[in-house]
């Protein structure tokens, strides 16, 4: 038994892939929900020159991901070739280009016969096509799951056709962050940290908040045995099923729940606000995929608001778990509509860290929610036995000090003034890691309140929107000395 124990432990060390990359959740802009297959050198490059000039850049969004339709097949020695049409001077050319304005590039294959859209893809050409990626300065394989020639059905089949890849990326001696796409097919979260940095858990996410789709058939109920993950997912759909697996991600291998719609023009305001909480509360990587040039004030500042970064880039690495979800009777067209609690840890100064406390409401009414120590700590002991209920917490509205429009235009326009603490300079910090200090806006929101021992926090959340909160120990640090 003991023996066991052990060799199955040594398994899980050895096995989850640890390649120094994703850890936390990789954040970076993606051309496919913009641009399809109407892509080019010139919209790869000018949307980077854009993440550089408009601060993305120094938030952490870092890679650069030209998706589907870049390739015009092999060559005579089997090399993909991109098309020179839209890459006039080659990937390699891009990739140098794109590092020297200091952000990563990313490139998009397929594990079958062909990519979802008909080009040439890598199955049985793994290593000449890492080979070929590595040697053109690539950082980052985005791994689709189309014409996979019938190789899924089973973890088994699956996994080990990934992991074909992720042994390629890894000969090549270059670090490349493997994405793995197959659309949650065959519990891939279940073994997908022993494969690749990130997987997708689900069908692809469309720019609709919670209208049902008969294209996205598994839905939260049936999610996990269901074998059709498809397309056309709401944020909600994919909300509620990442609920129900967030345990299985952690520093260096991620749920990815899909790309960010914000700023895309389907959903209203409040929606893309709980998109960006959620997503990053519940740490999958952050890839914007919007058309940059058709930046306004309201996408850009849900995507520049650094608290809610530092909470998808804590060094914790641990996602929020949902406490409880209801659902609600003012509900809208499609008949959705809940509340829910999402709560976690994260770096803080106390001897219990700091807490994310997250409430959406997706019905139509606005509404008083609340959650109380004993429920914000359970899972630290149950039915009010968890120490930290006995401390009082100061409360962070993390959405707060969203910048107002005057700041988002002037970053946009590049005139008028950006106060300095609008948003946490990521470059200039050394990321996200260091202890986020009370006073610091752009890491903590702004404080609102402070609940007594045994208390509960109230939040007024408006409807369709979030309340959105970080909560720190008082008086942690002073505690710590008395301890010495
Ligand atoms: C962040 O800091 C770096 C280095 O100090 C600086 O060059 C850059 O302009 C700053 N970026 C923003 C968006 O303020
Ligand atoms: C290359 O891209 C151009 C422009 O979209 C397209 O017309 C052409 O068919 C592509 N070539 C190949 C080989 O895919
Ligand atoms: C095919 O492409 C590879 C990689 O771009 C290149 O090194 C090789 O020389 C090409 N082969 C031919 C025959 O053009
Ligand atoms: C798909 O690729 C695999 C590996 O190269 C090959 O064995 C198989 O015959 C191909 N299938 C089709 C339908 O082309
Ligand atoms: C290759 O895998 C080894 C063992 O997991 C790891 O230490 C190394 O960093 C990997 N190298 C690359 C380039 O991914
Ligand atoms: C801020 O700008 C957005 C466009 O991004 C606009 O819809 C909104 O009404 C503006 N808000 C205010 C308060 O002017
Ligand atoms: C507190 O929240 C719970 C869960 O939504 C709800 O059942 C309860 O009625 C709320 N309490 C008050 C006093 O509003
Ligand atoms: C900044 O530039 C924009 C667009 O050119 C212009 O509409 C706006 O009035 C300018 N704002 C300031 C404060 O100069």
């Amino acid at each position: 038994m003991r023996t066991l124990l052990i060799a199955a432990s040594i398994l899980t060390t050895v096995l989850a892939l640890r390649n120094g990359l994703a850890i936390t959740p990789q954040m970076g802009w993606n051309t496919w929900n913009s641009f399809g297959c109407a892509i080019s050198e010139d919209i790869v490059l000018s949307s980077a020159e854009l993440i550089v000039k408009w601060g993305f850049k120094d938030l952490g969004y870092e890679y650069v991901i030209i998706d589907d339709c870049w390739s015009a097949g092999r060559n005579s020695t089997g090399h993909l070739q991109a098309n020179s049409t839209k890459f006039p001077n080659g990937i390699a050319d891009v990739a140098s280009k794109v590092h020297a304005m200091g952000l990563k590039l990313g490139i998009y294959s397929d594990a079958g016969n062909f990519t979802c859209g008909g080009y040439e893809g890598s199955l049985g050409h793994e290593e000449i096509d890492a080979q070929t990626w590595a040697s053109w300065g690539v950082d980052y394989l985005k791994y689709d799951n189309c014409n996979n020639d019938g190789q899924m059905g089973t973890a088994q089949a699956t996994a080990s056709r990934y992991k074909v890849m992720q042994r390629a990326l890894n000969a090549t001696g270059r670090p490349i962050l493997y994405s793995m796409c197959n659309w949650g097919d065959d519990a891939v979260w279940v073994w997908g940290s022993t494969v690749a940095n990130s997987w997708r858990m689900a069908g692809d996410v469309f720019d609709m908040f919670d209208r049902p789709d008969p294209r996205c058939p598994c839905d939260e109920y049936t999610y996990l045995t269901c074998t059709e993950s498809g397309f056309y997912c709401s944020v909600m759909n994919v909300v509620n099923k990442v609920a129900q697996i967030i345990s299985k991600g952690g520093p260096g291998n991620w749920n990815d729940m899909d790309m960010l719609q914000i700023g895309n023009g389907g959903m209203q305001d409040s929606e893309y606000k709980i998109q960006m909480s959620v997503w990053a509360a519940a740490k999958s990587p952050m890839i914007m995929g919007n058309d940059l040039r058709k930046m306004d004030a309201n996408t850009l500042s849900i995507l520049q608001n650094t608290a809610v970064l530092s909470v998808s880039q804590d060094v914790k690495g641990s996602g929020a778990e949902r406490s409880w979800r209801y659902f609600v009777p003012d509900q809208d067209k499609y008949g959705q509509g809940e509340i829910a609690l999402w709560v976690g840890g994260l770096n803080g100064p106390g001897q219990y860290g700091d807490q994310l406390v997250l409430f959406t409401n997706t019905g139509t009414q606005d509404r008083r929610m609340n959650a109380s120590l004993a429920t914000i700590f359970f899972d630290s002991g149950p039915e009010g036995s968890a120490p930290q209920i006995k401390e009082s917490w100061e409360v962070y509205d993390l959405w707060a000090n969203r910048m107002d429009n005057a700041t988002a235009n002037a970053i946009i326009n590049g005139n008028g003034t950006v106060p300095s603490d609008a948003r946490w300079n990521a470059t200039a910090n050394g990321g996200y890691a260091g202890l986020p200090s009370s006073t610091e806006k752009a890491l903590m929101g702004t404080k609102v309140g402070t609940i007594q021992p045994g208390g509960t926090l109230w939040a007024d959340v408006k409807g369709r929107d979030v309340g959105m909160f970080r909560l720190r120990q008082v008086g942690a640090g002073k505690k710590k000395r008395d301890e010495l």
